[in-house]
C-alpha cells in the first residue's frame, strides 16, 4: 500500500454485490445506534429490539465512541504513537481515528481494517488523512492475522512502536469455533500483540454482562437470531487479553471512567453503568 491507494479489494467481486441486505451487520447495526444513515432496515429492526432492552443503548454506543476518541488523543499525545493498527474499524463516523491521531501527529501513519463490504464501500471517506500521514484500508478479516499484519507492514513499521486498536469488536469473536479455521479472541490477540515491539500499546473495548446479565443475554440471543455471534465478557475475561501488559491507569473500568479529563466536550453523567469495559495497555 503507498499513500492513498486505493483499498485492498479481495477476489470477491464487487462490493456491492457482497452487501447483504436479508440479515443484520454488527457495522451497520451500530451504525444505526449513533444516528448514521448506512443501515438497512433489518439492521434497524435488531437496533430497535436492543433498544427496548436498554434505553440507554444509543448513549452507551456514543460512550464507545467518546472512550476511543480520548484513547486516541492520549496515545499519539502522552504516549508519543504515530502508528495506529485498527480493526474493526466501523464504518466512518466523524471524527475518525485518523482525523484525532493526526489533528495531534499529522504524521501518523494508520490502517484501517475491516471484513464487512459497506465499510469497505465507504473506505474512500477514511483515506482523506492529512499529507504528511499514511491512512489506507485493508478488507481484511481479524481471524486472519497473519495477512493483516504482512499487509499492514507496507504502512506500518513494525520495528517501531505501535497502537494496536480492537475497539467494540472482540465481542464479536468467540473463544475459538473448534472448527480449525478460527481462533479464539485470546488466541487472536496474542498473535496479533506478539508481532508488536516493546513500547507498543495494545487498547480495545468490549462488551460485558457483568451489571446486566438478564438483558444483555437477551441482547445475545436478539443478535444470535439474526446469525451474528455476541459474546459479553467479564471483567476478569477482558483482563485477561492484556496478560503481559502493563495497564494503564485506572486499569480495565467502564468506558465512561478511562480519563474523562481527556474530553474535549462535556460528556452526559451516567447514573447508571455502562456496560463496555475499556483499558489501554503498553507492551514492555
Ligand atoms: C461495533 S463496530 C465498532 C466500530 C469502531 N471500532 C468503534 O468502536 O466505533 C464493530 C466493527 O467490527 C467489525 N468486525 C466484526 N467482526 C469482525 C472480524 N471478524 N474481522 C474484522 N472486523 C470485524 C464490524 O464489521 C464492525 O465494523
Amino acid at each position: 500500500m503507498s499513500e492513498h491507494q486505493p483499498p485492498v479489494t479481495p477476489s470477491g467481486g464487487p462490493v456491492s454485490n457482497r452487501i447483504d441486505t436479508t440479515r443484520p451487520h454488527p457495522a451497520r447495526v451500530y451504525d444505526w445506534f449513533l444516528g448514521g444513515k448506512d443501515n438497512y432496515p433489518v439492521d434497524e429492526e435488531l437496533g430497535r429490539q436492543i433498544a427496548g432492552l436498554s434505553p440507554d443503548t444509543k448513549r452507551i454506543a456514543r460512550h464507545n465512541r467518546w472512550f476511543m476518541h480520548r484513547a486516541m488523543r492520549w496515545l499519539a499525545g502522552e504516549a508519543g504513537i504515530r502508528q495506529f493498527l485498527d480493526i474493526g474499524s466501523g464504518i466512518p463516523t466523524e471524527p475518525n481515528l485518523h482525523q484525532i491521531v493526526q489533528g495531534t501527529a499529522p504524521d501518523a501513519r494508520v490502517v484501517y481494517v475491516d471484513n464487512d463490504p459497506i465499510v469497505l464501500a465507504h473506505a474512500e471517506a477514511l483515506l482523506s488523512g492529512t499529507a504528511d500521514g499514511v491512512t489506507a484500508y485493508l478488507d481484511a478479516d481479524v481471524r486472519e492475522p497473519e495477512r493483516i499484519l504482512r499487509l499492514a507492514a507496507d504502512v506500518i513499521d513494525f520495528d517501531r512502536p505501535v497502537a494496536l486498536s480492537l475497539i467494540a469488536l472482540l465481542h464479536f469473536v468467540g473463544d475459538g469455533d473448534g472448527a480449525g479455521r478460527s481462533e479464539g479472541a485470546y488466541a487472536l490477540v496474542e498473535r496479533l500483540v506478539e508481532r508488536l515491539p516493546a513500547g507498543s500499546f495494545l487498547v480495545l473495548s468490549q462488551l460485558t454482562g457483568d451489571f446486566d446479565p438478564e438483558s444483555v443475554e437477551k441482547g445475545v440471543a436478539s443478535y444470535a437470531a439474526g446469525g451474528v455471534t455476541l459474546v459479553p465478557r467479564s471483567r476478569r475475561g477482558v483482563g485477561r487479553f492484556f496478560d503481559g501488559l502493563e495497564v494503564v491507569e485506572p486499569g480495565v473500568v467502564q468506558v465512561v471512567d478511562w480519563h474523562p479529563e481527556l474530553s474535549l466536550g462535556d460528556l452526559p453523567v451516567e447514573t447508571r453503568p455502562v456496560p463496555i469495559y475499556g483499558a489501554v495497555a503498553r507492551k514492555p
